[in-house]
């Protein structure tokens, strides 16, 4: 029996101990967790190291800044992209000639050769560009291909995503973002979306946004890299954007919705590597696309391609081994207008 009172004891103190240690070590968990951003997945940091190692092949120099990184600047090394990764350049852009010859001048030479800019107060490079225009009409596109052409790279953010995702810690990921751009310039910024971030500033705006907002301006003013770290904002919404911060985009350069000529642009563009029949006719599909946006104009011809797909896995699914094609049949008018062969084919009936 006394044996067992010891036993007893012994347990119950042992628990404790436990118990103890336990709620130590979520206690220390805790406390590092607030002070370190939220838990990464293997991915992410993955990709983190991934990006560092792209940049240091590029810039050698970077290599001796790898211990120097903050978990915040790593964080943001996620959202990196070197020029080389980047598939999209200008000659991808169709009809927007004019404003991406004002864009090579206005942010691509800033970017490349900063001595022309640097102690010169007549030519001074912006410090924030903005597109803005309707959806669909290619803005991210000249974006990322100012990115491309000019060698720099391109921090891609989307400020919704970091506010719902940092919520609390946006600060400090928002001093990251500019103290990564300074490192690893050449740099582009890139906002998509920078209305809601930007928004006009109302009184019921939450502390955090407000103070997020502030920081955001303080560290922009503060950018003195002679127009090698360049913030580009991209919105469909450019009357919602405060105009403290419209103020700190001078450049702004409207994308609007292609007319006749800048479609039949896109339309090469789009269809370059197509094969069309004999009947396409492109007087008439231009025709027919008043109004569309590139995005819109792509949707068209990915629409018509799926079509002729269709039909070719039909076939093969008929004929079998006997179908011996590999490539899809030439593009028709009725593959971009099914509604039209509808037509025609009732017409026919009557
Ligand atoms: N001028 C253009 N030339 C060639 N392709 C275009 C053009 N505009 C749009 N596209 C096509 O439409 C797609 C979407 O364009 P993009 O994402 O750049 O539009 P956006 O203006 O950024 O739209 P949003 O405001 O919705 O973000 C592109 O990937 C491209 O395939
Ligand atoms: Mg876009």
């Amino acid at each position: 029996m006394g044996r067992f009172a010891i036993d007893f004891k012994f347990l119950t103190d042992l628990s404790i101990i436990i118990g103890t240690g336990v709620s130590c070590y979520y206690l220390i968990a805790r406390m590092s967790d607030i002070e370190s951003p939220k838990s990464q997945t293997k991915e992410s940091v993955e990709k983190q190291n991934e990006n560092w190692q792209k940049l240091c092949r590029v810039n050698p120099a970077l290599t001796d800044l790898t211990n120097q990184l903050n978990t915040y600047e790593r964080q943001v090394l996620s959202n990196v992209i070197t020029p080389f990764d980047i598939n999209v350049g200008f000659e991808d852009i169709g009809g927007l000639d004019d404003t991406v010859e004002e864009l090579v001048e206005s942010v691509i030479y800033p970017l490349t050769s900063p001595e022309i800019f640097e102690n010169n107060n007549l030519l001074t490079a912006p410090r924030g560009v903005l597109l803005y225009g309707p959806p669909g009409c290619g803005k991210t596109m000249i974006a990322k291909a100012l990115a491309k052409e000019s060698g720099a790279n391109f921090i891609n953010l989307r400020m919704s995503s970091i506010m719902d995702k940092w919520y609390g810690e946006s600060n400090k990921i928002v001093d990251a973002i500019f103290s990564l751009a300074n490192k690893i310039q050449p740099c582009i910024i890139f906002i998509d979306e920078i209305d809601s971030f930007l928004r006009e500033r109302a009184s019921t705006d939450h502390e955090v946004t407000a103070s997020l907002k502030a920081e955001f301006m303080t560290l922009w003013d503060g950018l003195v890299s002679n127009g090698r770290v360049m913030v580009l904002g991209a919105t469909n919404r450019i009357a919602d954007i405060d105009s403290a911060f419209i103020r700190r985009l001078p450049k702004r350069f409207q994308v609007q919705l292609p007319n006749r000529e800048s479609r039949t642009k896109i339309c090469n563009i789009i269809l370059k590597d197509v094969e069309l029949d004999s009947g396409f006719d492109i007087e008439h599909l231009l025709d027919r696309t008043q109004g569309y946006s590139g995005s819109d104009l792509k949707e068209l011809a990915r629409n018509a391609a799926l079509s002729a797909a269709r039909e070719y896995f039909k076939q093969k699914r008929q004929l079998g081994s006997q179908y011996l094609s590999k490539k899809l049949r030439p593009l028709k008018m009725s593959d971009f207008f099914p509604d039209e062969a509808y037509a025609f084919s009732q017409q026919n009936l009557d």
